[in-house]
Order: structure tokens, then C-alpha cells, then sequence
């Protein structure tokens, strides 16, 4: 199959990257000296009292691992390394912000969360115009928001959430034009929402609750073509109504306008079609609940402590997933409707929580007896009053307290004898591992969903579990959600571990590189978005026991003895190993990467079309995959599925489909489609044709029949070529990369070429090289 080419093709490829991502042996290359003063400045005004930076002033910042400082393989026009990454989080850092931040001028990740920085944010930091995460939340921050922030054209999430920020919503923010994530809750920012930043239109997440913001609700936020989030709770907009405009959202999912001092009737929702949470609790609004069917995905409807009129709609007992209906302290009359669970399966550990207390309930429709997984509340309602009913009485009294916590506790791991796993707190046996009694040392992660779509957790476990792991390319048993806890937010905050893979010599531990990767993709967000599962955030990344002491080796160390190990094994298919991860990074950069990062994200409504290259449908890419039936995918990549298709003139082709978060904004995907028409070569696999349509992206390949380029590879292996001429090949090969470092516009980044082996072939470019790889950009 072609996956197999790719893969086999691949392993040669990760040893071109390795020779290419060699520093030239002459003179070694060190970080900008204006970086390097720059550093010293933010270390001189920081208050670091575990001493975490003590090595900030032994040799260069980024050849000699200074804690905290990452460059990859960066050499810049000017000959020099630049720093790309600070990753300060969680090292109980106080003191401020120096402003010579500004200087670092190639930074793309500014980590500085949970520490105890005080003092404003300096406007400097608006000038590095590379940046792409501006991280600083969890910290003392006060003073305003620089206007200069929204000279940030590349920054796709800001999160400057749990400060004590104030002043107003700069409206320059809204020429932050790729901004994905704008968290700023819990600040005490004031004043009126910017509309303008409406104009924002790859915006997904807007958290600005709990500040101190008024005036009204911008009625232009529903023509955000992509939000999903919209959380406002705990702000005053006394006097203004919720917009008529907010029923006219295309992709919302959570709707959180709690304790807003809204007036008014509650809108008509029912044409937000993936509508998933509702919360309109502590507000004034009065009239009837809107008769017409929300979604079916609704899990959380909170209309609590409003003033509202009239019955329960009958709409609510046709919402399948429904977890919560709160309906408390309102004016509601009529009969409580017992038919709301019965269409309801509680199959896979769902709960429905219907809390109806201190309204005007009178009789009771049907028969009063839910099954054990619903909870009815109905204190406070005439209808408690009334002796005759049988049952009713069980549902006026106080109820017993929340589902909390969760204790993985597992039968396959009660047997385990005691003594045989250290018992140090760092070692223990992996619940889920399919080798008995497998005793290994976790990674401990503090993790919080901000603002998950749901209200009872179980139902989701096993989903976020299949998340998590797959996200960061695991095996389901590596991962246990130690335990967990709903917080205000509501938040749900929970401790992971994450054990090691018993295919690597059932070895107890994860080894350096594999600790790194995983930090890194927690620490650059590279996670795909889910509504269902909001935005999340990292806690704590603690390295305890046998990690205690693990140093990170910064990512541009020399050319070391295993490349030439494998060189030797792969030189000779270098070259057409090459063309295929062209293509395949290529494609890749458009199919999806799922950091938005690299993107620019000029959006435009208006579908281009293209010569050359053929457009099809989304409807005719349905039909060539019988409607992307399972049976007809070949593949899957952190971007998506590819898809086996049959067109209409039975030509038979792949199709790469980018899955929701990867997809990348319109102009970058044509440039990359131009590009990738106008390379041709034999061994390349070449393009069809492209969809985008209905919000997917899809490229469509000629498909290479079963062995192709395996045949073709092995053909050429048999000629007798030296190491001499393998070398050349090789290195041949490695300009060809450079090229795309360097010359080809838009340029591709190395750390892409690096993640994309790491995404593409970690099997292939195994433990070893994998390693290797890693440290070398
Ligand atoms: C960086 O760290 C690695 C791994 O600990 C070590 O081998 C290397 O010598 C260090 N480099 C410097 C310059 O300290
Ligand atoms: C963090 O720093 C503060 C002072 O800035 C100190 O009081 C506290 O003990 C430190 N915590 C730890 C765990 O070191
Ligand atoms: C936040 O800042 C305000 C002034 O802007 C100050 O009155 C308040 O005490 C600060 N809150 C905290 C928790 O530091
Ligand atoms: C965006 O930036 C331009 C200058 O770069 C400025 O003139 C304009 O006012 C800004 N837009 C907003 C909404 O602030
Ligand atoms: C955010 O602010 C609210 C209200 O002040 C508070 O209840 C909540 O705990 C805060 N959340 C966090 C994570 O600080
Ligand atoms: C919130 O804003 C109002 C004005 O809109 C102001 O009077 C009040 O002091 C602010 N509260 C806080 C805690 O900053
Ligand atoms: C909602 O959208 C429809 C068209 O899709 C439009 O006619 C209507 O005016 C919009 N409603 C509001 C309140 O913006
Ligand atoms: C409802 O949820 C399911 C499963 O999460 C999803 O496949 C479906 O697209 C959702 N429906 C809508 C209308 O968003
Ligand atoms: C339950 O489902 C059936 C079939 O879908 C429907 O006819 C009926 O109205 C539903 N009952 C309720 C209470 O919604
Ligand atoms: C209720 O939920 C539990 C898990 O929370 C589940 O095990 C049980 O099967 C459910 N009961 C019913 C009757 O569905
Ligand atoms: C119901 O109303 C009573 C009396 O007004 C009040 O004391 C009680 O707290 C209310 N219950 C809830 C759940 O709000
Ligand atoms: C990390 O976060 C988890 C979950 O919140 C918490 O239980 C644990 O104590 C934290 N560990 C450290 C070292 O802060």
C-alpha cells in the first residue's frame, strides 16, 4: 500500500534529515548577541528562588542547554542561532517582565505560566512579530493591555487568563488576525467588549469571564464563522439584552452567560445546530422558554435563577444526551414531565441531573419513577405539598452530595504482588497494561478542561481518553485519569499518568527524548481542538523520581556517530526518499498540521478556483468513498484519514481529508496546491485534484497500487553503489530540503521537518533515530 512506501521511504528520509540538520563543522554557530543580552536582562529582573536558571550565564544560550531556552536547528541569514522558545512554566519565578523580551525577535513561544510575576505586561513584547503563543496566564500580572499586543499578526492563542489585568479590551486586538484561543477570564478588565473583534475571524475560543466588563453583548460575534466557545459568566452587562443576532450562530457549541445581569427573553437556539451547553443562569430574564428543539447534542441546559414564565417545554424530553436541566428558582408552572427521560439510554453510564426546586409545579404527568441514573429535585414546589401523590416525597427532600472523584482502581493490578514494585511513590503497576503486573514510573500531569461541553464527566472518560492518547501518539493502557474534580468554572481538573510502552524492552521508564516529545506537545499546544472538550490547561509537568534529574538537551547538538550509522543503512534510497517526503511534507503542511501554527491565516469567504488541478465536490468525494466509509481508509496522520476512491471514469485515487483542526486557512492551502502542482517527478506521487467545500479541506492523489515504490526501491538497492556515492546521494538530497528551508517560498520551517517525522514515522525512524532526530533540530 502506499503507507507502506511512505513509511519504508521514510526511514531513509529521517536519515537525510539528520545529515542535513548537521551544523556546518566550521566555525560553531551561537545565538544573536543581542538575544543573548536580552536574556540576561529578563533573568536580571526576575526573582528565581529554586534557582531554576542558575545555568543563564554559562556559555551560549542555545548551545550550551540553558534551562528553559529552545532554538532547533535555526541558522538565520545573519549566520546566527535564535531563541524560538521560552518554556518558563511552573518554576515559581517572581519579579517582572523585562522588556527587552521585544528583542528576541524570532520567538514564537512565550511561556511564563503559573509563576508569580507581577508588574504590566511590556509593550515590547507586541514587536516580536514571529510570535505564535503568548502564554502568560496564572500569574500577578496588573496594569493595562498594551495596545501593541495587537500588532501580534501571527499569534494564534493568547492566553493571559487568571491575572490581575485591567483596563479595557484593547480594540487593536482585532488585527490579531490568526488568533485562535483568546483566553482573559479571570482579570479585572472593565469596560465595553471590542465589536471589532468580530473581524477576528479564525477566533474558536473567547473566554472573558469573570472580570468586570460591561456596556452590551456585540451582536456581530454571531457572524464568527468558526466560534465554538463563548464564555462571558460572571461580568455586568446590567441593562442590555441578550443579541437576537445569537441565534443566528453557525458552529457554536457552549454558550456560558452566567451572573451577567441580562435582561430580557431567552432566544430561540434551535438552529445553532452542534449547541451543546447552554448556561443562562443569574440573569433577569423573564418570559417562556422557546418551545423549539435545541440540538440533540445538548448535555447541559442551566436556565437557573432567571424570572421565567410558562411550562417545561415538551422539546426537552426528545434531547437524548441531556445531563443537566437546571430550571431552579424561576416562575415555572404546569405538570413536571416525567416523559423527559424516557427516550433517554443509559447505556454508557449517563446521568440526568433535573433540578426543578422553588418553582410553581403543581401536579405531576405520568408516573413518578425515574430510573436509579436520574435525579429529580422538586423542593420548594406546590406540588410537595400534595399527600396524595405517591412517590413525590422522595424527590422534595435534600439530596445526597456531587459525583466526585474517580479512583482507577483496577482488578488486574489487585493481584500484583506488593514488594515487587518499589514503593517509593514514583513506581506502580499500570492498571490498564496488557502485561501482567507491569510496574513503571508515571509522568504526572496537572491537567484542567476550562471549559469542557458537558456536566457529568464518566460518559466522557473513555472519549477523552481515546483523546489524549491518541493525540500524543500513545497506546491506550499508557494513560490512567488518576482522579478528578469538577471546580468553579465550572472546570474539571485532573491529575494524568502517563506510563511507559512495554514494547520498549519493558523498560520502566520513559527515556529522554520520549520525555521531551510529550512535553513539548503539551507545552506548544499541538493537541487538535475539541469543542466537546474546550480548551485545557496544563497544570503542572512535574518530573519526580527516576525523572528528577532528567536534563533536556536544547535541539541543535552536533552531527553524532549514529547518523553515520544511519546514513550507512539509508543513503542509498536517499533520493527518492526525498521527493516522497517532499510531497509528504507538503501535503502534510496543508492537510493539516495540527498546530494552526505555521499558518497564515488569511481567511477569505469567496472559493478560488484553480487550473491545473482538478476541483471536486465534497458530494463527489463522498460518492468515490462510499460517504468516507471506514473500509475504504488506507491511512491516518495527525491531519487525518486518507481515503481509497474510485472517481466516476474509474480513475483510482487517495484522499487526504484534514480532520477539524487542521484545517488551515484558504489562501495557504492554494499556495501550497500551486506548489505542489508544479513539482513533477517521476518517483513523486502526483495531484489530482482538491476539495474545499462545506468547511473540509481534501487533496486528491493518483493512487500508487500496493508495492510500487517498495519495488522501485528495492530495484534500485541492488546496484552496487558505495558508501562514497550513497554519501553524495544523501547530501544531494539534504540540499534539496535545505532548499525548502531556505529558499522556496513560503519557506518550511524545520521544526516541521522534524515534527513530521516524529508524527510520520516513529516507528520507522525507531528509538534510536527518533532520538537522534530530535536532538538535532
Ligand atoms: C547539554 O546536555 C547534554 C545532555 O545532558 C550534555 O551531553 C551536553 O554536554 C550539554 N551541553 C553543554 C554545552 O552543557
Ligand atoms: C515559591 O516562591 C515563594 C516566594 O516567591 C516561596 O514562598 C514558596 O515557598 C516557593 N514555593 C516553593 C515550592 O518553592
Ligand atoms: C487587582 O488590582 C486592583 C487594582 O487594579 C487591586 O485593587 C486589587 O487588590 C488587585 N487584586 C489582587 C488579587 O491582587
Ligand atoms: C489595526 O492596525 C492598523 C495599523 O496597523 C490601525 O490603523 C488600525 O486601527 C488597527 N485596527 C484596529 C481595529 O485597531
Ligand atoms: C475565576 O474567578 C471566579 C470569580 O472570582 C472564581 O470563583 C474562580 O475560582 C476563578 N477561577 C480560577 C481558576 O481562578
Ligand atoms: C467594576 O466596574 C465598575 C464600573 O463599571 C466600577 O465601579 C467597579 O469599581 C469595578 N469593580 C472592580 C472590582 O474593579
Ligand atoms: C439571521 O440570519 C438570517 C439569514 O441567515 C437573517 O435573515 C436574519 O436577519 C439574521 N437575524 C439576525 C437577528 O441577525
Ligand atoms: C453530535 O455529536 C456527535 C458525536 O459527538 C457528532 O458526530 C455530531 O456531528 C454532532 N451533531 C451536531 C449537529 O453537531
Ligand atoms: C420518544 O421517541 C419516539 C420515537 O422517536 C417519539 O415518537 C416520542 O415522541 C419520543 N418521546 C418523547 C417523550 O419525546
Ligand atoms: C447508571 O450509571 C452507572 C455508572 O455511573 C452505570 O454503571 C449503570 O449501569 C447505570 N444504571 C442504569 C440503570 O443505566
Ligand atoms: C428556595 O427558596 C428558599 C426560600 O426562598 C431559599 O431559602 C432556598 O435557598 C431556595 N433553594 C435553592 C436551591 O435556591
Ligand atoms: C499537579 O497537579 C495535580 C492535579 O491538579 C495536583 O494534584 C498535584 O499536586 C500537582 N503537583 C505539583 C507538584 O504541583
Amino acid at each position: 500500500m502506499i503507507w507502506r512506501g511512505y513509511i519504508l521511504a521514510l526511514s531513509f528520509c529521517c536519515c537525510c534529515l539528520l545529515l542535513l540538520a548537521a551544523p556546518a563543522p566550521a566555525p560553531a554557530p551561537i545565538t544573536h548577541p543581542s538575544e543573548v543580552s536580552a536574556l540576561l536582562a529578563v533573568k536580571k529582573q526576575l526573582v528565581d528562588p529554586k534557582n531554576n536558571l542558575r545555568n543563564w550565564d554559562k556559555g551560549d544560550p542555545c548551545t550550551s542547554n540553558w534551562t528553559g531556552i529552545l532554538c532547533f536547528y535555526n541558522l538565520g541569514k545573519d549566520g546566527y542561532l535564535h531563541v524560538q522558545e521560552l518554556q518558563l512554566l511552573n518554576m515559581n519565578l517572581s519579579g517582572t517582565l523585562a522588556p527587552e523580551l521585544g528583542q528576541l525577535s524570532h520567538l514564537k513561544i512565550l511561556d511564563f505560566m503559573w509563576n508569580e510575576l507581577t508588574g504590566s505586561i511590556p509593550k515590547e513584547i507586541g514587536h516580536i512579530s514571529t510570535l505564535r503563543l503568548l502564554l502568560l496566564n496564572g500569574n500577578k500580572l496588573y496594569g493595562s493591555l498594551p495596545d501593541e499586543l495587537g500588532y501580534l499578526s501571527n499569534l494564534i492563542r493568547l492566553q493571559l487568563d487568571q491575572n490581575n489585568i485591567s483596563g479595557q479590551i484593547p480594540k487593536t486586538f482585532a488585527n490579531m488576525s490568526c488568533v485562535r484561543h483568546l483566553h482573559l477570564n479571570n482579570n479585572s478588565l472593565a469596560g465595553q467588549i471590542p465589536p471589532e473583534l468580530s473581524q477576528i475571524f479564525t477566533l474558536l475560543h473567547l473566554l472573558l469571564d469573570n472580570n468586570n466588563l460591561s456596556g452590551y453583548l456585540p451582536p456581530e460575534f454571531s457572524n464568527l464563522p468558526d466560534l465554538r466557545i463563548l464564555q462571558l459568566d460572571n461580568n455586568d452587562f446590567s441593562g442590555s439584552v441578550i443579541p437576537a443576532s445569537y441565534r443566528n450562530f453557525s458552529r457554536l457549541v457552549k454558550l456560558s452567560l452566567r451572573n451577567c445581569g441580562l435582561q430580557g427573553a431567552v432566544p430561540d437556539l434551535s438552529r445553532i445546530p452542534s449547541l451543546t451547553y447552554l448556561d443562562l443562569s443569574r440573569n433577569h430574564l423573564a418570559g417562556p422558554i422557546p418551545e423549539n428543539k435545541l440540538s440533540e447534542n445538548m448535555t447541559t441546559i442551566d436556565l437557573s435563577d432567571n424570572q421565567l414564565k410558562g411550562s417545561i417545554p415538551g422539546s426537552f424530553s426528545d434531547l437524548p444526551s441531556l445531563q443537566t436541566l437546571s430550571l431552579k428558582n424561576n416562575f415555572l408552572t404546569g405538570p413536571v414531565p416525567t416523559n423527559i427521560w424516557q427516550n433517554m439510554s443509559f447505556s454508557t453510564s449517563a446521568r440526568l441531573k433535573l433540578d426543578l426546586r422553588n418553582n410553581s409545579f403543581s401536579s405531576i404527568q405520568g408516573h413518578l419513577n425515574p430510573p436509579v441514573n436520574v435525579t429529580l429535585r422538586l423542593e420548594g414546589n406546590p406540588v410537595c405539598k400534595n399527600a396524595n401523590l405517591l412517590n413525590v416525597n422522595l424527590f422534595c427532600g435534600s439530596e445526597p452530595g456531587e459525583d466526585k472523584m474517580l479512583t482507577n482502581f483496577n482488578d488486574s493490578i489487585a493481584n500484583c504482588p506488593i514488594q515487587a514494585c518499589p514503593t517509593d511513590n514514583f513506581y506502580e503497576y499500570v492498571p490498564a497494561s496488557p502485561l501482567p503486573c507491569f510496574c513503571a514510573a508515571p509522568l504526572r500531569i496537572g491537567y484542567r478542561l476550562k471549559s469542557p461541553s458537558f456536566s457529568y464527566f464518566p460518559p466522557y472518560i473513555q472519549p477523552l481518553e481515546v483523546y489524549l492518547t491518541s493525540s500524543l501518539k500513545l497506546s491506550r493502557y499508557q494513560l490512567s485519569i488518576d482522579t478528578y474534580s469538577w471546580e468553579k468554572g465550572p472546570r474539571l481538573r485532573m491529575y494524568l499518568k502517563l506510563f511507559p510502552s512495554i514494547n520498549v524492552n519493558h523498560s520502566s521508564t520513559f527515556n529522554v527524548s520520549e520525555v521531551q516529545r510529550i512535553r513539548h506537545l503539551y507545552t506548544s499546544w499541538t493537541f487538535p481542538g475539541s469543542a466537546l472538550f474546550g480548551p485545557y490547561e496544563l497544570l503542572n509537568f512535574t518530573l519526580l523520581g527516576p525523572y528528577a534529574d532528567m536534563k533536556f538537551e536544547n535541539e541543535n547538538q552536533g552531527i553524532s556517530k549514529g547518523i553515520l550509522v544511519a546514513v550507512a543503512v539509508g543513503g542509498v534510497a536517499c533520493a527518492v526518499a526525498m521527493s516522497v517526503i517532499i510531497t509528504i511534507l507538503i501535503t502534510r503542511r496543508y492537510t493539516g498540521n495540527r498546530h494552526a501554527m505555521s499558518r497564515k491565516c488569511l481567511y477569505t469567504k469567496v472559493s478560488m478556483r484553480l487550473g491545473g488541478v482538478k476541483y471536486f465536490t465534497f458530494k463527489e468525494m463522498a460518492l468515490a468513498t462510499d460517504n468516507f466509509n471506514s473500509s475504504n481508509q488506507v491511512g491516518q496522520g495527525g491531519y487525518g484519514k486518507v481515503y481509497k476512491g474510485t472517481l466516476p471514469d474509474k480513475t483510482v485515487v487517495a484522499i487526504k481529508r484534514a480532520e477539524e483542526g487542521s484545517l488551515q486557512g484558504q489562501k495557504e492551502f492554494f499556495t501550497e496546491i500551486k506548489l505542489l502542482s508544479r513539482l513533477h517527478h517521476r518517483n513523486l506521487v502526483s495531484l489530482v485534484g482538491y476539495c474545499d467545500e462545506e468547511g473540509e479541506q481534501m487533496l486528491v492523489y493518483e493512487f500508487l497500487p500496493n508495492g510500487t515504490l517498495r519495488d522501485w526501491l528495492s530495484a534500485k538497492s541492488k546496484r552496487s553503489l558505495n558508501f562514497g556515492m550513497r554519501l553524495r546521494i544523501a547530501l544531494g538530497s539534504a540540499k534539496g530540503i535545505l532548499y525548502l528551508h531556505t529558499e522556496a517560498h513560503p519557506p518550511l520551517q524545520p521544526w516541521k521537518t522534524r515534527e513530521l517525522c516524529q508524527i510520520m514515522c516513529p516507528q520507522l525512524c525507531g528509538e534510536h533515530q527518533a532520538t537522534l532526530i530530535q536532538n538535532t533540530f
